[in-house]
């Protein structure tokens, strides 16, 4: 096989035989198949797409590629989820916890943030003490006696995605729906989780900003996850606003523990316990309650057992940034948007993402939001509060919000977008 033939076949918008996909996966993973070859394959599937039956064959020589997980031996369910990236989207954190406590097992290997949208692994090491990096036999361990971990994936678990999306990452071929859904459902197929819930993002803080795209790329998703065995359902959600009050690392954990001492704000609750009640229906426990879960303690108290458990102190205080910059309203009035990309974006700016993965986060840095759209605002009202330990950076952030937000006059009619949009079984 040579690889030049392969990246023909794709650029002139033919069907790749599975022998040509084994071959090229593998090849490229043992170092043959050099980064540029692989980056010209990956713009011809950019342009060009794969089917169905590509699209499955791909994914099953990228879990082919590294080792596979076994939870058979816990005596639990086991259910996942996975979020394909937003701006305030820290609903793992309370998740977790809170669907360990309803009696699944949850092995929630996250990511870190890249460009506008967040990491959770960053957001967990705003925690004095907390590891991301746990040995399988410790990931195990924690799973068993808490029920619920996050950690970073082991280097073991599909080696091609992980080179694969870096080369992505660096060559303008992410937002792929065949190489999005591939990418996912191969670390999640060979996680070896029995159930996962996919949380779809659509909007401009979203891979997916229309419906349609996020429906092909959820039932893609949810079909290859169905013909590995593992029981798969997709919830696409609303993604133009930030989720919560709150983007950046130290700030979203701050947000994270209101939520599960049964406060927070109402969109990060509401989420929070949809995909708690699809991850238990996936697992089979049909009679647990996470509202419940969340209101009398329990969810809370697994979370504090889970951080203690990967080094965290639960009661530490979080790391508050140095500096603040408050932007206040321009007029009185109704905010009708607040555009989540804006929000990323500045967040970003102001240190709590990275430009490369090797780059470090600040803790504290990140934007507060002190309304969402639909509420009445009073001229001058503080609208938006910026954190930083640079504050050189202020005026960079604040270039990307400056055509964030909209108020229209007072009484204008706002209708909420509903948080769950849609729903792929
Ligand atoms: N997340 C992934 O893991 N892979 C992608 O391709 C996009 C988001």
């Amino acid at each position: 096989m040579d690889v030049i033939s392969v990246i023909r076949t794709k650029r002139d918008r033919g069907e790749l035989t599975p022998d040509q996909i084994d071959w090229v996966i593998d090849a490229y993973t043992r170092g043959e198949v050099a980064h540029e070859q692989m980056s010209s394959l990956a713009m011809a599937v950019f342009l060009n797409g794969m089917n169905r039956t590509e699209i499955a064959r791909w994914t099953a020589a990228m879990i082919a590629s590294g080792e596979r997980m076994d939870f058979s031996s816990l005596a639990r369910p086991t259910a996942d989820k996975h979020s394909t990236g937003g701006v305030g989207d820290k609903i793992t954190l309370p998740l977790a916890p809170l669907v360990a406590a309803c009696g699944a097992a949850v092995p929630q290997l996250s990511g870190r943030g890249l460009g506008h949208t967040g990491g959770t692994l960053d957001k967990l090491e705003a925690i004095p003490g907390w590891r991301a990096q746990l040995s399988n036999a410790e990931m195990m361990d924690v799973l068993r006696d808490v029920g619920s971990v996050i950690c970073a994936a082991g280097d073991g678990l599909a080696p091609a995605d992980k080179k694969l999306y870096a080369l992505r990452d660096v060559t303008g071929t992410v937002e792929s729906i065949p190489l999005i859904a591939s990418s996912i459902m191969s670390k999640k197929i060979a996680e070896g989780t029995g159930s996962l819930v996919l949380d779809v993002k659509v909007g401009s803080g979203a891979f997916m900003k229309n419906l349609d795209d996020a429906r092909e790329l959820a039932a893609t998703m949810v079909e290859l996850g169905t013909d590995h065995g593992v029981r798969t359902r997709a919830l696409l959600t609303d993604m133009s606003t930030p989720l919560g009050l709150t983007a950046g690392n130290a700030l979203e954990v701050r947000e994270s523990v209101e939520v599960l001492a049964g406060g927070g704000p109402a969109d990060v609750v509401d989420l929070t316990l949809a995909l708690a009640r699809e991850m238990l229906d996936a697992a089979g426990l049909t009679d647990a309650d996470p509202a419940k879960a969340l209101a009398d303690g329990t969810a809370m108290d697994h979370w504090r057992r889970m951080i203690q458990a990967q080094g965290g102190d639960p009661d530490a205080p979080l790391p508050v940034a140095r500096e603040q910059h408050t932007v206040t309203a321009p007029a009185s009035g109704v905010l009708t948007s607040l555009d989540a990309y804006a929000v990323g974006l500045a967040a970003w700016r102001l240190g709590a993402g990275r430009a490369r993965k090797e780059d470090p986060v600040q803790a504290g840095a990140g934007v507060e939001l002190h309304a969402k759209p639909g509420d009445a605002i009073q001229q001058g009202q503080p609208l938006l509060t910026l954190h930083t330990d640079t504050p050189e950076k202020f005026d960079y952030a604040l270039t990307s919000l400056e055509a964030a937000y909209d108020i229209a006059p007072a009484g204008t009619a706002v209708t909420r977008t509903p948080i769950v949009l849609d729903r792929i079984a």
